[in-house]
């Protein structure tokens, strides 16, 4: 029965999109153009959010910006596979182009998967339909997570057939897309022409793993009991740790991290797995889209300014200290967070010493949601300090482009953290980086001292931070220094360029 309501859902988004529907029988894809067809190596990213389609989170900018950039290499057809959620923006979704439906069994279901098509900046985008998995709000928290991307994984398997594009590589992002490689590893690869694929995972943070209970491994899963060693961690299905074993190789965010990972303290319980199968890791920095992040050309900022003409960027702070309602005073320093409020962001070290902070000329501007406790002490401090800090707990991307082109200093003290992006996006908005030695963090931000172009700090001490902290403001009270130091920020190299090099050397490590 609910496949039937299923499959009547699914027919009424059809007749809303202008589709053109096609037969059902297996599409030989249309090629690319360029150079040889043959030639070309295929690249299928699975995933769960991509930017500018659905985004909660960093994993959704990096699959849209690195498949961008590994297109742009001739040598790579790239495609992404994503949920076809009901948040997708219209804009987009209205031509998407319906290409066809199949059914995909799961256990013993069968359901309905419809499949569109989109192409944008040489990357050929697909989203998978089912009305019953994706038609909610947001992309997680649900109690059914695990069978709807069970469901998800298992329709890319299916729609590979269907199309008939088999790639080279079956690059898994994060825990939803991890089951896309064991049925890979566990069913299809049995099949001729799934035999060659290779898998590739990578973490973007490993906190989360995909936890379920062992009993629905064949019933929800769809995985046969005798695979159960390959999944099974801590008398639970651990997906990640699945995906960890089966693929060819794995990476992860930034190199730093592909190093604290193996260590319990980071690794939320897996770091024996990680160390047993260290010979097949890699970590990778990610980058950001200079074209989306760009404070000459982004148009959510009250005034474009550039490394030669920075000038402007002080109207971006005096229009964002009026709209937040602080005194307007231009020597006045902001110190600026962006963050999702939850543990792992250092919020701690900050209510530690923030009050010690505020004693100084600054200005303390927050915007994030997250854990109540978190969201109630910035409230509390926000009307504790009139004047002097803001909170905003919300999130909102035109504001928060705002504060990073309105701020001095952008603070990002995490406890761990994969790689990061706000700081490199601050950074490229010359607002300059205060951040724990962590992570991306560590492999993005070199230290003022070092000649680097930001503040950092190692050990995970609130007084180290605030150390740091003053040193930052003390730097910044000497104009011509600081000057120099936003600029070096501004023009540090934060595209995707070597890193999607260093991609293009693991995928080809593998193909050999
Ligand atoms: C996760 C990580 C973050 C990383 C992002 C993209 O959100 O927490 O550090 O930048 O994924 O890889």
């Amino acid at each position: 029965m609910a496949t039937k309501k299923t499959t009547r859902k699914a027919a009424e988004i059809r007749e809303e999109a202008p589709v053109e529907v096609v037969k059902t029988a297996p599409a030989a894809e249309e090629q690319p153009t360029g150079i040889s067809v043959e030639a070309k190596k295929k690249i299928l990213f699975v995933a769960s959010e991509a930017a500018p389609f659905i985004a909660t989170g960093g994993l959704a900018e990096v699959i849209g910006s690195l498949s961008k950039a590994l297109a742009k290499e001739e040598r790579y057809d790239v495609r992404v596979i994503l949920p076809l959620y009901q948040d997708i923006k219209k804009e987009y979704r209205k031509d998407f182009r319906f290409i066809g439906n199949i059914f995909v069994p799961l256990s013993w279901r069968n359901q309905y998967c419809g499949i569109f098509k989109y192409e944008k900046d040489n990357v050929t985008y697909y989203f998978v339909d089912n009305e019953y998995y994706f038609k909610r709000p947001g992309c997680y928290g649900y109690y059914d997570d695990g069978e709807r991307f069970a469901f998800f994984c298992r329709s890319v398997m299916e729609i590979l057939g269907f199309i008939g594009f088999y790639p080279d590589v079956l690059h898994c992002h994060d825990w939803q897309a991890a089951l896309a490689a064991l049925y890979l590893k566990t069913i299809y690869c049995f099949r001729p022409e799934y035999q060659f694929i290779r898998a590739v995972f990578t973490i973007h943070n490993i906190e989360y793993q995909g936890k379920y209970s062992l009993d629905i491994l064949e019933d929800l899963f769809g995985i046969s009991y005798r695979f159960q060693y390959l999944v099974e961690y801590d008398h639970c299905i651990n997906l990640m740790k699945g995906a960890i074993e089966c693929c060819e190789r794995f990476s992860t965010v930034s190199p730093t991290y592909a190093g604290e990972i193996k260590d319990p303290y980071y690794a939320h319980g897996l770091d024996g797995i990680v160390r047993r199968n260290e010979f097949k890791l890699t970590g990778i920095l990610n980058g950001i889209d200079p074209d989306y992040y760009d404070p000459a050309t982004d148009r959510s900022l009250f005034a474009n300014y550039s490394a030669e003409n920075l000038a402007p960027k002080a109207v971006c702070k005096e229009e964002l200290q009026k709209m937040l309602n602080l005194p307007v005073k231009a020597d006045t320093p902001i110190v600026a967070m962006i963050s999702r409020l939850v543990a792992h962001k250092g919020l701690d070290l900050v209510k530690e010493v923030i009050e010690q902070a505020l004693r100084q000329d600054m200005q303390f501007v927050l915007l994030g949601t997250g854990d109540s406790v978190y969201e109630n002490y910035f409230s509390d401090l926000a009307r504790r300090y009139p004047g002097k800090v803001v909170s905003v707990i919300s999130f909102n991307s035109d504001l928060s482009r705002k504060i990073y082109a309105g701020a001095d200093l952008f603070l990002m003290p995490s406890k761990s953290e994969p790689c990061g992006l706000s700081q490199m996006i601050a950074s490229r908005y010359g607002t300059i980086a205060i951040v724990r030695e962590t992570g991306g963090l560590r492999d993005s931000i070199v230290p003022y001292g070092a000649g680097g172009n930001g503040f950092t700090f190692h050990d995970y001490n609130a007084h180290d931070m605030l150390y740091v902290l003053n040193e930052a403001l003390a730097v910044y009270r000497n104009k011509d220094e600081w000057k120099q130091l936003v600029v070096k920020a501004m023009t540090t190299d934060f595209t995707w360029g070597k890193s999607a090099r260093n991609y293009a050397e693991l995928y080809e490590s593998m193909l050999k």
